[in-house]
């Protein structure tokens, strides 16, 4: 139990409640260079991998605390040969697992070996229906190994699970990108607009579509959904610069969600690693018990007691959160200020002049040279010291 507020203002206890996800980003490497990647951009740097029985105990620790679905993420998961064990020991523990891959290296022999070990679910991604800008985006060749993979999904009988990210450059193919999924017979669609975090920050005037993009993607996507019906689950995610109000990101900071990177590190969210000022334990040097209940990474954002104003005294906190903390470091230099995505944020006209530029730019304008997610740039960004974009309200 922690002091935090409530939507009063007044000191209220804010139960920690056990974690529900655990995230297993168990590898940085991987064969893609998605331009709007949400690895840290210094993931080059970062140290070595867990080992398969470090992996082992990770998730027989976190089932332990509660944690009931798995996802096994990376980088590319399957540049790892161990996913196999881990997926056999997932089942065993009574995980719901999701394996989330570009599909490059879903052989007809590991789809096998992961249907016999209990794999519950499989995702993959495309970065578009066309293999020209799928292979530009990811700067490599394999819209084709894809589709064979998307076809080996439904041999072994798995849901159909296709996640597509949507950005400036592809959002005008929803239709053909719906088209593609009914003929591969999707049962569930994830249209995820582009969120800024890490390479998509980089490249977010590349990346972020005009109202009028967004507003036809919505339109089609409607229009399609009410022909398929229950035939095919539809989920349009909208990009947050256009919400005046910010997502309750994580559903709250150490409330259900536990990262562990590749490299050991415990994290409340995908981003964290580059707040200032915190420190998060490694599943190398700590319990994972320990680092939810204990840790003072995953208890510096629980509650309220941290927020400043507007959100301090705002009703809505109980509902978002403020935000999220990673856009508001990212973006204003301070963790602790309200998500500028939200309308009351005395900061948030750096959305606005984002999306502001975003409407007047042409679909393919070069802004800026495309950042791809390398390791040549990786450990070229990682020497620079990043920092916010304009003066901040503090
Ligand atoms: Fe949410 Fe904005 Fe209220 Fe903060 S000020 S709690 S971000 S609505
Ligand atoms: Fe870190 Fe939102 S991504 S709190």
């Amino acid at each position: 139990m922690q002091e935090g507020g409530s939507a009063s203002g007044k000191p209220r206890e804010t139960k920690v409640t056990n974690p529900l996800w655990l995230n297993a980003e168990i590898t940085f490497r991987c064969p893609l260079h998605c331009v709007y990647c949400y690895n840290p951009v210094d993931y080059a740097r970062s140290g070595p991998e867990l080992t398969t029985d470090e992996w082992l105990r990770v998730l027989r620790q976190a089932r332990e605390l509660g944690a009931v679905q798995l996802g096994i993420s990376g980088g590319e998961p399957l540049m790892r040969d161990d996913v196999e064990v881990m997926i056999t020991e997932a089942h065993r523990l009574g995980y719901y697992s999701n394996l989330l891959t570009s599909g490059v290296g879903l052989t007809e022999k590991r789809i096998a070996a992961f249907k016999e070990g209990g794999l519950d679910q499989i995702q993959l991604s495309f970065q578009d229906s066309t293999r020209e800008l799928n292979d530009f985006l990811s700067s490599t060749r394999t819209f084709e190994l894809k589709s064979k993979v998307a076809k080996l999904i439904k041999q072994y009988e798995y849901p159909m699970v296709l996640n597509v990210v949507l950005h400036r450059l592809n959002i005008d193919h929803i239709q053909a990108i719906l088209d593609m999924a009914e003929a591969m017979g999707a049962e569930h669609v994830e249209l995820a607009n582009t969120q800024y975090y890490a390479w998509a920050l980089l490249n977010r005037d590349q990346l972020l579509p005009s109202s009028e993009q967004l507003r036809r993607a919505e339109e089609i996507t409607n229009q399609f959904r009410a022909r398929v019906g229950n035939k095919m689950k539809l989920y349009f995610v909208v990009p947050d610069y256009y919400a005046n109000r910010p997502k309750a990101c994580m559903n709250g900071w150490g409330s259900v969600f536990l990262n562990v990177a590749a490299d050991g590190l415990a994290l409340p969210c995908h981003e964290a690693r580059m707040l200032p000022g915190l420190t998060f334990p490694n599943v190398r040097d700590h319990d994972v018990r320990w680092i939810w209940y204990e840790s003072p990474g995953f208890n510096a954002y629980r509650g309220d007691s941290w927020m400043k104003e507007p959100c301090r005294s705002c009703p809505e906190k109980v509902k978002d959160f403020g935000g999220c903390r990673c856009q508001a470091y990212m973006l204003t230099g301070d963790a602790t200020n309200t998500d500028p995505v939200c309308d009351l944020s005395p900061n948030h006209r750096l959305i606005t002049d984002v999306v502001a530029r975003a409407q007047t730019a042409g679909p393919q304008v070069k802004v800026q040279p495309i950042v791809f997610r390398d390791d040549k740039n990786s450990r070229r960004l990682s020497e620079k010291k990043t920092q916010p974009e304009s003066a901040p309200v503090r």
